[in-house]
């Protein structure tokens, strides 16, 4: 038995959280088995090193050691959640996951893009998403909305407008070159119309895996 691995994508203040909630109510209703995690985050492990990556008193933490941190949260919640969800034939939805690596460390800070490669195949031995979703907008709209959520910027939040840009080309290129797993949302779109497009997206794609929505309601 294999799972269906989601992962929802995007600069900060995209609304991928809020998409992916929605996904969520959507499961339980029909009674599809799954599990919702966050990258960085998910075990006790990886939640520990998620609040000293984000502590914005680690201004100097230097990019190595960012990218070395991110991977060693992914290795923990992989084996300790990801994989064993996806063996007994769950639905994983992560919100972030290696694109998130490689937007933001790669891309964002310019890091070498073989390194980038090496850390995310060291923390997940393998284990690609079957689906990604990128909800891509504006950075003006994205600010926008961190500031209408009203809490304050963690230290990646708080990085120049010239590294988000950075991070939003990143992940456009990097779903150009995945394409045959990507689907990119236009996140300045109503809700309830990105919560249409990724529904009719997953029931698609479902079916081309083999993984049964319908039979399980
Ligand atoms: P996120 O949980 O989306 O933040 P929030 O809960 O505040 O919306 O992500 C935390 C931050 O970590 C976000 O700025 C993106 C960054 N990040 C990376 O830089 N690399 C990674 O590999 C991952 C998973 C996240």
């Amino acid at each position: 038995m294999s799972g269906f691995f989601i992962t929802f994508e995007g600069v900060d203040g995209c609304g991928k959280t809020t998409q992916a909630k929605s996904l969520l109510k959507k499961f339980s209703a029909l009674n599809i088995n799954h599990i919702y995690v966050r990258e960085p985050g998910g075990t006790v492990i990886s939640e520990n090193v998620r609040a000293l990556l984000l502590d914005n008193a680690h201004a100097n933490m230097h990019a190595r050691t960012e990218l070395l941190l991110f991977a060693a949260a992914r290795a923990q919640i992989v084996e300790e959640v990801i994989r064993p969800a996806l063996a007994v034939g769950k639905a994983v939805i992560c919100d972030r996951y290696t694109d998130s690596t490689a937007a933001f460390q790669g891309y964002g800070r310019a890091l070498d893009i073989q390194m980038i490669d090496a850390a995310i195949q060291l923390a997940t031995n393998g284990l690609h998403p079957d689906l990604t979703f990128l909800f891509d907008l504006s950075l003006e709209t994205a600010k926008q909305r961190r500031e209408n959520a009203g809490k304050s910027d963690d230290r990646l939040e708080a990085e120049t407008l010239a590294f988000h840009q950075r991070v939003r080309n990143g992940y456009l290129q990097i779903a150009q070159e995945n394409f045959h797993r990507f689907v990119v949302i236009d996140a300045e779109n109503p809700v309830k119309t990105q919560e249409n497009e990724v529904w009719e997206k997953i029931y698609t794609f479902a079916k081309d895996i083999g993984f049964e929505l319908e039979n399980k309601k």
